[in-house]
């Protein structure tokens, strides 16, 4: 097999290779964002949404962009090109670098550039096509989940929780208010509208869920952005959470409960469709 070649300050190198010093504050304080970019036929998918997100987040915790968005291309392409498989998973990550164990910014400190490739898995068609069972769970993370943060305890303990009930996620409340899954955006189908909570503090601006919106509006499914209680959830005809990785997938089961009929549902189906469809159009046009 290739061996994974990575990108970490300046140079492309084996994976076994790289070392990141003990200091580094993203290992002694998570102090670092990152970014998880689908690459389809080599192709990156959305990367200039990505890098504005990345920006979003660098400017959510007070650190400088190391690289310019045509640096950042160009080396997602590098990498892309680097690592074997058409279909990959490019992860970022910066952090504020390596500096003495204090709280405090550091002065004059380079922060940290790693870049990453994995094979892109995407949800196996069983998946798509019984949908899978979720629990839920009080949000117990911080009030800054808009930023990308490395710091992913929160969202480790509760994704550890769904896997501890055998299942594949985790659907989060807030005080009465659906936030977002553990790695993912959540979205539900109540009497013939999809509701998706506003992006604010609370939920990640996933760049699936923006996908996601703009096909729906496109083919007029009626669509309102705004918070949706627990009840609203759990009433539900259909919930759907997005992410890169498992595109739109349908929750057919919320806490051992069947969700509509407990199958994938008219609406998932259409914009499941959908969005293989624009996936396709998008690789063709970039070609
Ligand atoms: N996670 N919410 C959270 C908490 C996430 O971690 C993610 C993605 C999303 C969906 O965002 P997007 O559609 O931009 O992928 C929502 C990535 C895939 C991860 O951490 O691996």
């Amino acid at each position: 097999m290739a061996t994974d070649i990575i990108y970490l300050n300046g140079e492309f190198m084996p994976l076994e290779e790289a070392r990141i010093p003990v200091l580094d504050r993203g290992f002694i304080f998570g102090d670092g964002v990152y970014e998880v970019i689908p690459v389809y036929s080599r192709h990156p998918f959305r990367l200039p949404e990505h890098l504005q997100r990345l920006q979003h987040s660098l400017d959510g915790i007070r650190l400088a962009n190391p690289l310019s968005d045509p640096e950042w291309t160009r080396l997602t392409h590098d990498i892309v090109a680097r690592n074997p498989g058409d279909d990959q998973s490019i992860y970022f990550q910066i952090t504020r670098g390596v500096a003495k164990r204090a709280h405090e910014f550091p002065q004059n400190v380079k922060p940290t550039v790693f870049m990453m490739s994995s094979p892109l898995v995407t949800p196996p068609p069983e998946q798509v096509e019984n949908g899978i069972a979720c629990i839920t769970a009080t949000d117990f993370r911080w009030l800054k989940c808009d930023v990308k943060s490395v710091s992913l305890l929160g969202n480790c303990l509760l994704k550890q929780a769904a896997v501890d009930a055998g299942v594949i996620e985790v659907v989060m409340f807030r005080d009465g208010y659906l936030t977002e899954a553990s790695a993912s955006n959540v979205c539900v189908v109540r009497n013939g509208v999809l509701l998706a909570p506003p992006k604010n503090h609370l939920i990640l601006p996933g760049i699936t869920y923006d996908v996601v919106l703009e096909l729906a509006s496109v083919d007029k499914i009626p669509l309102e952005v705004r918070e949706v209680s627990e009840q609203e959830v759990r009433a539900a005809q259909e919930i759907w959470i997005t992410s890169s990785t498992r595109e739109v997938l349908a929750v057919t089961a919320l806490d051992g409960r069947a969700v509509g009929d407990g199958r994938p549902g008219a609406m998932f189906r259409r914009v499941h469709a959908l969005y293989q469809d624009f996936k396709q159009t998008v690789m063709r046009r970039a070609a």
